[in-house]
């Protein structure tokens, strides 16, 4: 690329950068697209296949040490650059072996958003259901097996997901849908509460909660840790280049260190909220039997409507429910969506709606694979795993820990400590600066490693975990 067009781009984007108002405007916007089917679908399932307690004990120790300190790196870096991963590797270095780091962060969000839509389709199927009064057909026993091995619905509700998110981007009304959801999101908070206390409050219930609170030793494998970095990542929006995005929105006097923690705080509340709605209700409604438990993506889907229809008024609770879930779903498509966008448009020029039209493309294509996985597809097993279990493994356990060792690299090799300190100390404090460079410059690339090497061993049947 010539140097012209590069400094024209950095022109352009330093005009149109607007920055957050202040810590809290910025921890809500980053809450808002963090917030997502990642914490009220996936949290729930994966604590209850990979050990409940000690999903959840190894998910915060992991989020409060590696969490925190890949936060703070990936904030500062976008912060101090003003740019966009691809951008940020390629202000700091020009050595192409480490600039291949903002490819990996940058393509993540890419092969995310159409298998995310495949379960914002999902979302919207059962929306319609509980619309159309079917409560009791929804909590019946093999409904949802039925409905995504039914190709043809299955495709359908995935493009009627893909499209919305398609237009919003193309209408470029983001802002509106991002305001509908902020008084959304109070709304599902409030409804999660309740549902959680009558969750919970159902005979036989209390065993859930404890499977979910009490870590258990004899739940212990690596799977367990690979699972939860996985499920940190992607809860946290974090190894996919958006906070650098988000940083590079960031004024220089609000304080990194703590719209992290409460970013982590109101992300990992949200999860376990999700969590004490369902993982009881599997044990009240289907016994905590070890088969139930391994349901995977499907578990929310298949304990919640019988929850809703157990509650009396399980077509307006339901309604309600999926109602909330669509929104939240909705803004993190978008900006998974417009990262990719954004990201095609800096690479390959060209408009807006021309680089929409292709990211849309890339969508229909992988989602309907991940879509189909399920029926027609069914007998296409990639290591074992349906096609949108692949792609999630492979984004989140393959590639968000690489895109997050290229991360540590340019911190230790290129940029150095002392600049990030700098950068973090222009807003306050740097309270834990030492945890921060231990955390980056040994225990997360080692602990990186391992996970990377034991998930890729155990996927290729070497080892068994
Ligand atoms: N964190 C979001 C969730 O919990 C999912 C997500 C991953 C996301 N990467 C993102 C959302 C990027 C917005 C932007 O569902």
């Amino acid at each position: 690329m010539g140097n012209s067009s590069e400094n024209q781009k950095t022109e352009k984007q330093g005009k149109e950068r607007v920055t957050f108002s202040g810590n809290i405007g910025y921890v809500l916007a980053v809450a808002g697209s963090a917030v997502g089917l990642g914490n009220i679908w996936r949290f729930p399932y994966l604590a209850a296949k990979y050990g409940g307690g000690m999903f959840l004990l190894v998910y915060l120790i992991l989020m409060l040490t590696f969490g925190y300190a890949l936060i703070v790196a990936e904030t500062s870096l976008g912060r101090m650059s003003g740019k966009s991963p691809l951008g940020a590797f390629r202000r700091f270095t020009r050595k192409k072996s480490i600039r291949v780091g903002g490819w990996f962060n940058a393509i993540i969000p890419m092969l995310i958003v159409p298998y995310y839509c495949v379960i914002g389709g999902w979302v919207t199927k059962y929306l319609f259901e509980y619309l159309r009064g079917s409560s009791s057909a929804l909590a019946k026993e093999g409904y949802f097996n039925g409905f995504v091995s039914n190709s043809v619905s299955a495709e359908f509700w995935f493009l009627v997901f893909a499209v919305a998110v398609f237009v919003v981007i193309l209408a470029g009304v983001e802002n509106g849908v991002e305001k509908v959801s902020k008084i959304m999101m109070p709304i599902l908070i409030v409804l999660a509460v309740i549902i959680a206390v009558y969750s919970v409050t159902r005979p036989g219930a209390i065993e859930g909660v404890k499977y979910l609170l009490i870590p258990n030793m004899d739940n212990f494998s690596i799977m367990t840790v690979v699972a939860a970095m996985g499920q940190m990542f992607y809860s946290l929006s974090i190894a996919m280049g958006i906070l650098y995005t988000y940083g590079s929105y960031l004024k220089k006097d609000i304080d990194v260190e703590k719209s992290t923690s409460q970013l982590e705080l109101f992300d990992t509340a949200i999860a376990l909220l999700a969590g004490l709605m369902i993982i009881p209700a599997v044990f009240a409604f289907s016994g905590g039997t070890p088969e139930n438990l391994q349901a995977g993506p499907s578990l929310m889907f298949i304990t919640i409507p019988k929850v809703f229809d157990s509650m009396g008024a399980g077509n307006i609770v339901g309604f309600i429910f999926f109602l909330m879930v669509l929104f939240a779903a909705l803004t993190s498509a978008i900006s998974l969506m417009e990262t990719g966008v954004s990201t095609l448009m800096d690479e390959l020029g060209g408009s807006r709606w021309k680089n929409s039209i292709l990211m849309f493309l890339i969508m229909v294509v992988l989602g309907s694979a991940s879509a189909l996985g399920f029926g027609v597809w069914d007998f296409v097993k990639i290591f074992g795993m349906s096609i949108l279990d692949f792609f999630d493994f492979l984004t989140n356990s393959i590639m968000m820990p690489i895109a997050a060792l290229f991360t540590c690299i340019l911190v230790v090799y290129v940029v150095g400590f002392k600049n990030i300190a700098k950068e973090v100390k222009q807003s306050s404090a740097f309270r834990r600066q030492k945890l921060f460079e231990i955390m980056i410059k040994y225990i997360v690339p080692v602990c990186l490693l391992i996970i990377l090497i034991s998930s890729v061993a155990n996927v290729l049947g070497w080892i068994e975990l």
